[in-house]
Parts: structure tokens; sequence; C-alpha cells
């Protein structure tokens, strides 16, 4: 054997010197089988004779144990992907063999990247029963990994990080996932779990990152999620989630992405959400939320990105908006929001993306002009019958974003602002409150005319 060996630990560039490379055979035994069991090269084994020493692999790493006069070295990490081979590097049978696996009792990391593209591969629930220190596993973009997640995957209390991302598993989440208290990762997005989320997620208490997007989940919420403290990215976009968002959502004081969007989740959003003072991401667009905006979002500092589109939202556009510095996307489109475009919504100094389009907001736009050339076609104000523009604008903005092709205010006696007269009823926009009410708004002499009329017919008939 090499007096002096040189073992290269993947991806750093640091050597280790060694006296003399022990391995125990049956652990060798055990990466030559679990490579043949994966990998289209049927000479893996035969190159590679020592993968810890003399003929290192990229995706195999090992760890050295015992003291330096008798190291002893154990596989920690085997990783297939296309970043270590150039594709194709498994083969069309290729599958997951617990047997082999059994013989790596050291292992740390099994990430198994674009592999099972072929024959059709399911999860062995006796996997989990081998695995004792396993701490990463992913097995990810996989679209011939199919069947459920076994239960048994609790048994591998070391589990830090759970990837099972892009694969086409199905059936439910299953409870026992909550015992897995080391867990800080868990993914399980783009998959076709169905059934409702387990009330045991809330035993995951040391998840920073939670994403069960891109599911057909159903069911509500579950109010344990509040138990999770660390939680820092919760993502249950595109699935058919229901009921309301739980009070206890407003625990997570960590929280900085909250994804619920494309669900069928209902309103009010709960006032508790307004503890949720490191959020940046707030995207619940799509979901029949049908109440109006909440009125805490304005107390929500951290907020970047705001996304309620298609959500049914009612009333007006709250002012406090403007009070979120942070803010660089705002979208509000495709609801029944009414009212006015608030201007302090254009003083904003982050604010790059604004969608308001398909509301029924009313009135005259007085954003500033330097925030509309900014924006320009990232400004959506399209699909509002009762907005208007001033003149101005249309001559000197050489852009021509969606909001120009408002009518003039000069030009809106027509149908679309006697369609909005219950709009403009209801609140009187506050820079009506200044302006020469005999000049130029065709719209409110409707108005008053209208409410004129109204109060006369009664009058008459008051008298008979
Ligand atoms: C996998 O396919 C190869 C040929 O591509 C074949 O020799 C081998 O027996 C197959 N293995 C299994 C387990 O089906
Ligand atoms: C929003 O407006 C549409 C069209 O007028 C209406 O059908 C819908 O019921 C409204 N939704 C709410 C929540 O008010
Ligand atoms: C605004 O939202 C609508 C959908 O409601 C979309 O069609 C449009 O492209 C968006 N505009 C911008 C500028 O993103
Ligand atoms: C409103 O405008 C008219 C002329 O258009 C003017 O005579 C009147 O004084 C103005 N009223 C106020 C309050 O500015």
């Amino acid at each position: 054997m090499a007096s002096c060996i040189c073992f290269l630990v993947l991806f750093s560039m640091f050597f280790v010197f060694a006296a003399g490379e022990i391995m125990e055979e049956n652990e060798l035994v055990g990466l030559f089988e679990v490579m043949d069991s994966l990998l289209d090269d049927t000479s893996w084994g035969e190159m590679h004779p020592l993968p810890c020493t003399d003929t290192p692999w990229p995706g195999v790493q090992c760890e050295i144990a015992g003291d330096l006069n008798s190291p002893i070295f154990h596989i920690t990490k085997i990783h297939i992907g296309p970043d270590i081979l150039s594709p194709p590097c498994c083969k069309f049978n290729a599958t997951l063999s617990s047997k082999a696996l059994l013989k790596l009792p050291y292992l740390k990391t099994l990430s198994l990247f674009n592999c099972f593209t072929g024959s059709p591969v399911y999860i062995p629930s006796t996997l989990f029963g081998t695995f004792s220190t396993l701490e990463l596993l992913a097995l990810r973009s996989n679209p011939t990994l199919f069947g459920e997640i076994p239960s048994s995957l609790a048994k591998v209390p070391t589990l830090r990080v759970l990837s099972l991302s892009q694969n086409n598993l199905y059936g439910r989440i299953p409870k026992e996932i909550g015992g897995m208290v080391s867990l800080e990762q868990l993914d399980l997005s783009y998959n076709k779990l169905s059934g409702s989320i387990p009330q045991e997620i809330g035993g995951l208490r040391s998840l920073t990152i939670l994403d069960l997007s891109w599911n057909g989940l159903q069911g509500e919420l579950p109010y344990s999620l509040g138990q999770l403290q660390h939680l820092e990215k919760i993502d249950f976009s595109s699935n058919k989630l229901q009921g309301r968002v739980p009070q206890d959502v407003g625990h997570l004081k960590e929280l900085v992405l909250l994804d619920f969007s494309h669900n069928l989740l209902t309103g009010p959003i709960p006032e508790t959400l307004s503890g949720l003072q490191k959020l940046e991401y707030l995207i619940i667009e799509d979901n029949p939320i049908n109440s109006g905006l909440p009125l805490f979002i304005g107390r929500l500092k951290k907020l970047k990105v705001l996304s309620f589109s298609g959500c049914g939202l009612t009333g007006p556009l709250l002012t406090s908006l403007s009070h979120l510095d942070g803010l660089i996307a705002l979208s509000l489109d495709n609801n029944n929001l009414s009212d006015t475009v608030t201007p302090a919504l254009g003083m904003l100094p982050n604010l790059d993306h604004l969608n308001l389009s398909h509301n029924f907001l009313t009135g005259e736009v007085s954003l500033p002009e330097g925030f509309i050339n900014r924006l320009g076609k990232r400004l959506d104000l399209g699909g509002n019958v009762g907005l208007c523009t001033r003149q101005k604008f249309k001559k000197t903005n050489k852009m021509s974003p969606s909001f120009l092709q408002t009518p003039s205010c000069l030009e809106t006696r027509g149908p679309a602002a006697l369609d909005h007269s219950n709009n403009i009823k209801k609140v009187k926009p506050v820079w009506y409150q200044d302006s020469n009410m005999s000049s130029g708004s065709g719209r409110l002499d409707h108005q008053s005319f209208e409410f004129g009329s109204t109060f006369l017919v009664c009058f008459l008939i008051s008298l008979i």
C-alpha cells in the first residue's frame, strides 16, 4: 500500500496526507454495488478500486476515522447528478438498492439528481431503516421516481435536509414526519402529493424551510404551523388548500417568505400576521380571499414583494401601503378594488413594478411623472374603466405604459364614468375636496345632478 496517499475532498482543494489506507471491505463492496445499481458505466468499480484515496471520483466523498497512525476511511457522501459527469450518468434501469446502501453505515449525504428517468423506481420503505447517520437525502428531478413517501423515513433522526422535489411521488405526507426533530429543510415540491398537510408537521421544531408547493394538497392549513418558530421560508403555492390562514402563522417571527398563492384560501387574512416583522415576500395571489386589503399591511416594514392579484379584494387601496419604503413589486391586479390610485405610491423609492390593472379604480391618476417614466411598462393601470389621465402626461411621456390608454379626464363624461358613479358616491377622493368643483369634471356634475334629481323626485312624491 502507498506510504503516502492523497485524498481529495470534493470541491475543496485541500489534501489530507495519511500513512496507509484502511477501508472496511464490506463498505467498499457496498459502494461498488450502489454504483452498479445506478450507473451506466459497468466498469466503475474497476476504474475506482480505491475511491477514498488513489482513485477518487468527484461524486464520492470519504472521511477519516481513527487516529492518524491507523486511519480508517468511511464513505460519507454519494452524489450523482449532471454537475458530476456529463449526462447520462445513470442507466435506464437504475434502482435504489437498500441492500447495498445498508453496507454504508457512515453515509451522511445521498444525493441523486436526474438519475431515475427510465424504468419506474419506488422509494423502498426499508431504505430509511438502514441509515443511522444520514444528514442529507436529496432525490430530485427524477421523473420515474414514483410511489408514496414511506413513513419509515422518520426512523432517521439525524436527517437535517430532506429534498424529494420534482419527482412523481403521490399519496399523503406521512404523519410520522413530525418526529424528525433535527430536520431543518423539507422540500416536497413538484410532486403529486394529496390529502391534507398533517397536523404533526408542527413537531418539526428545527425547520427553517418548508416547501410543499406544486402538489395536490387539500384541506385546511394545520394550526400547528405556528409551532415552527425557526421557519424562514414557507411555500405552499399551487395546491388546493382551503379555509382561512391560521392565526398562529403570526407567531413565525423569523419568516422572510410566505407564499400561499394559487390555492383556495379564503379571507380575511388574520391580523396576527402583523407580527411577521421580518417578512419580505408576501405572495397570496389567486385565492378567493374576497375581503379588503389587510389593514396591517402597512406595518410589515420589511416587505419587498406583495402580491394579492386575483384575490377578489374589495374596498379602497390603503394609503398605508405608501409606508412600505422597501417595496419593490406591488401586484393588486384582477381584484375589485375601488376608489382612487393613492398618489403616494409614486413616492416609494424602490417601487419598480406596480400592477393595479383590472380593478374598479376611479378618478384621475395623479402619480408623479418621474415615477411613471421610471416604471414604464412595469406600471399597469389598464382595465380600470373609471380611471382617467391628465392631458399633461400624454404629451410629455413618449413611452406607452398601458395606463396611458386610459382616457383623458376631460373625455370621461361617457359611459365609463357613469358606470362607476357608485364608487364615487361611497368615498370622495381627496383631490376632489380642494379642486374647483365647477371646472372640468363632467363626472361630478353628473353625480350631483343624479343626486339632485333623486332628491327632487322623492320630495315631489312626499308632497303627494
Ligand atoms: C439493466 O439493463 C441492462 C442492459 O441495459 C441489463 O444487462 C441488466 O440486467 C438490467 N438490470 C436489471 C436489474 O434489470
Ligand atoms: C367582484 O366583481 C365581480 C364583477 O362585478 C363580481 O362578480 C364579484 O362578485 C365581485 N367580488 C367581490 C368579492 O365583491
Ligand atoms: C398585470 O396583471 C395582468 C393580469 O392581471 C397581466 O396580464 C399583466 O401582464 C400585468 N402587467 C404587468 C406590467 O406585469
Ligand atoms: C371656480 O372656477 C370658477 C371659474 O371656472 C371661478 O369663477 C370660481 O371663483 C372658482 N372657485 C373657486 C373656489 O376656486
